[in-house]
């Protein structure tokens, strides 16, 4: 899988900023998934769709926890102003996340890294998550039903509890596929199968992807079937998550050429068609 830095941005993105949000809610929806409420004006108000916040779980200067934790803007109340954040709890900071509660301030970081690009005038697209991935897709797709875009969101899972982001989806008026591995439906030939009898006869004209290299891979698949652009969002660990640790790259291009910065280039990439 090749990733290639977006073209320049336009409009330009809003510059981040820095504050200690109010916790609005903090609650298990579902398996080992929570949903954070956040007073965050300035991102509800500015985030596009697959930009991100650093979130650092610590109550106090005193706490161990120093880094924060990079989470996808998983819905946003421009008039509200305020941000929702799904996460799964893997490790020590997403534990310490669980700990807060309504009224606690959280320091966040945001809006943050390049959004999907969609061309203006795009009238159908597929966007493919697959478990907490999903959650980088979610603002796309009430962003493109609400442009008057038809959107088709296959969401994957390892069984039918950690397929996310179905409900809010289908709330914004796309298609929502729903598979898993547990019954078989998530098989990669399955899939293309599938999405072939549903969108062959009209191609979507843009296809977004993340959370599985698998998917991607079948994005890009499709991508070249169809001559559809493919943008996929990437993970990465990240300390500063602002381009300054390097810590973030994708790896080596070269002896001494670094790969972009997730954090800042990404995390969305262009999909190269091989
Ligand atoms: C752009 C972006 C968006 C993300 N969006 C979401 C989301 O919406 N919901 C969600 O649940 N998770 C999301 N993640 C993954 C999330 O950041 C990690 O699961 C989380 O940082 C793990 O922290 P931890 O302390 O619980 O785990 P630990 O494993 O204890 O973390 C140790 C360190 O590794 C880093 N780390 C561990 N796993 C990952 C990972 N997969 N990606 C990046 N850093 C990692 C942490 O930042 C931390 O510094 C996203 C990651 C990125 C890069
Ligand atoms: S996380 Fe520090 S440069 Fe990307």
């Amino acid at each position: 899988m090749t990733l290639l830095p977006m073209p320049p941005e336009d409009p330009p993105r809003a510059s981040p900023d820095c504050h200690p949000a109010t916790v609005l809610g903090n609650r298990i929806v579902a398996d080992r998934y929570w949903r954070m409420s956040l007073a965050a004006p300035h991102v509800a108000q500015t985030a596009r769709p697959g930009q991100f916040v650093l979130l650092t779980p610590s109550h106090s200067p005193e706490d161990s926890v120093v880094l924060p934790r990079p989470m996808a803007i998983y819905d946003t109340d421009a008039s509200a102003g305020t941000i929702d954040i799904l996460y799964g709890v893997v490790g020590f900071g997403t534990r310490q996340l669980t700990t807060f509660h309504i009224g606690d301030g959280i320091t966040t970081v945001g809006p943050l890294g390049r959004p999907f690009e969609v061309a203006a005038g795009t009238r159908r697209l597929l966007l493919i998550g697959r478990g907490i991935g999903a959650c980088s897709l979610t603002l796309l797709a009430r962003a493109q039903v609400a442009r008057g875009a038809e959107v088709v969101a296959l969401l994957s899972g390892r069984h039918a509890d950690a397929v996310i982001g179905a409900e809010l989806c289908r709330s914004t008026g796309a298609q929502v596929l729903e598979v898993n591995d547990a019954d078989g439906s998530s098989a990669p030939t399955a899939l293309h199968a599938r999405l072939l009898d549903l969108l062959d006869g009209e191609p979507p004209q843009f296809i977004a992807s993340c959370g599985s290299d698998r998917l991607a891979n079948l994005a890009q698949t499709l991508g070249r079937r169809w001559g559809t652009a493919v943008q996929v969002s990437v993970e990465a660990h990240m300390a500063c998550g602002l381009g300054y640790c390097h810590g973030c790259s994708t790896g080596r291009q070269g002896d001494s050429v670094e790969s972009p910065l997730v954090c800042t280039v990404g995390p969305v990439f262009e999909l190269a068609s091989p």
